[in-house]
């Protein structure tokens, strides 16, 4: 098998994550987006063409592109101190961690020092083992945690790994029951988990909070899910860690994905919106008394996990989360987006799934995805295709009303013409 995106450059999973992979030179590639530079809800290409951005760089920019006040918070930081220490802290570096565990769940109180999502998600899958004695972690089929072994092996299907493996062993995939798939699948889904899980092996179970953000498929979960998935991995001694990397700081209408069922992690995953895109940072949050079956054995550090300029920027973009409840314009916003979209549903939209401004539209081919979004280029709108037939729609949370109503006016057109 080979990466023939030539032959096929809609449909497959693979084509698409090389395009996102790879910085191409003198390679006019479809749907290939030159930037030149960015600013609130805009993006301008290498030619100066302004979009409107419905993408925030993948739930990164949640606040804005370039929001002012988080460049001066780091600019204010790097005049003091730019690099930490691996063997101390730097005040901004505590202040961080006061103030992220001070609005989760009680608990929830030490933060393991990582530069993005897919670290944090493996310094979370390495806690779970070292404390529980255990090998086996669970994840789902077609989700998406990052690009190294561990993260892979969660949801990769073996023959999109095969020229990589073997993975890491000891990991079981289970489908990922969508409320689409209804109620009795959902109970099917808790019998078999919990079959698993009472053979008192499993380390941890990893998913995001009831929504596949990652792989693109905007995949919800049945109604429950998360509390049920608490309470039986709490049952028979299995960590729950939550993969917030893509849901947390306001995206799905909650500043982290977990208040949706009020439910406490022992390690949360965090990174993307966490500093709004000005620097790299991620965190994997979980109680000290787990966290210290493993720090002290093993070496486990990140020479620039948790700078101090990236704290500043995390600290402040959790201040001005906290200040403007961003969280409510994502479920305002989010909903109206829906509304607007909905009619088509049953036309140009085969279905519509969605959590606050984190929204996938079902269309009904790979091929009509593409067309949609080259005709919503060529009209000034940033989209993209999160999975074969899927647009993933997830615009600054901060998005004015006239850009997301000029936005959702090109993509209603698009949809009705195509
Ligand atoms: C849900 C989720 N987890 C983890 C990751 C990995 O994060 P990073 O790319 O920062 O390593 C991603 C990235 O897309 C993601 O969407």
């Amino acid at each position: 098998m080979g990466f023939n995106y030539k032959i096929n450059p809609i449909n497959t999973k693979l084509n698409h994550m090389i395009e996102n992979s790879i910085v191409y030179r003198n390679l006019k590639k479809y749907n290939f987006f030159r930037m030149s530079k960015a600013e609130g809800s805009y993006i301008w290409d290498e030619k100066g063409k302004r979009y409107i951005d419905f993408t925030s760089g993948w739930n990164v920019t949640n606040l804005g592109w370039n929001n002012l006040e988080v460049a001066e918070a780091i600019i204010s930081q790097v005049k003091k101190n730019a690099q930490g220490l691996l063997w101390g802290s730097d005040p901004i570096q505590e202040e961080y961690s006061a103030k992220l565990t001070s609005v989760l769940p009680k608990g929830l109180d030490a933060c393991a020092k990582a530069t993005g999502g897919t670290e944090a998600v493996e310094v979370a899958i390495k806690v779970a083992r070292a404390a529980t004695g255990r090998k086996k972690i669970i994840g789902f089929k077609k989700s998406y945690h990052g690009q190294l072994f561990a993260a892979l092996a969660l949801g990769y299907s073996p023959e999109m790994v095969e020229k990589i493996s073997p993975l890491v062993p000891e990991f079981i995939q289970m489908d990922f029951p969508t409320s689409e798939l209804g109620e009795d699948n959902f109970k099917k889904f808790l019998v078999v988990f919990e079959e698993i899980l009472s053979k008192k092996d499993v380390a941890a179970l990893v998913t995001e909070p009831g929504i596949i953000t990652g792989w693109g498929s905007t995949l919800i979960a049945y109604p429950g899910f998360l509390k049920a998935v608490r309470e039986l991995t709490e049952k028979y001694g299995t960590l729950l860690i939550i993969d917030e990397v893509g849901t947390g700081f306001s995206r799905t209408g909650k500043l982290f994905g977990i208040e949706h069922e009020g439910v406490t992690p022992d390690i949360v995953a965090f990174a993307k919106g966490i500093a709004n895109g000005v620097s790299a940072i991620g965190t994997a949050v979980g109680r000290s008394d787990v966290f210290e079956a493993t720090f002290p054995h093993i070496n486990l550090v990140s020479t620039l996990g948790w700078t101090p300029i990236a704290c500043a920027a995390a600290l402040k973009t959790l201040e001005i989360n906290l200040r403007d409840k961003v969280w409510e314009q994502a479920e305002s916003k989010g909903n109206y987006i829906v509304e607007k979209l909905n009619p088509l549903v049953g036309n140009a939209i085969v279905d519509i799934r969605s959590q606050g401004m984190e929204i996938g539209i079902g269309l009904k081919d790979g091929e009509t995805a593409r067309k949609a979004i080259d005709e919503c280029f060529a009209k000034g709108l940033h989209i993209v295709v999160g999975n074969d037939n899927n647009l993933q729609v997830m615009p600054p949370l901060t998005i004015n009303q006239k850009d997301l109503d000029d936005g959702l006016e090109i993509l209603i057109s698009v949809l009705l013409s195509i």
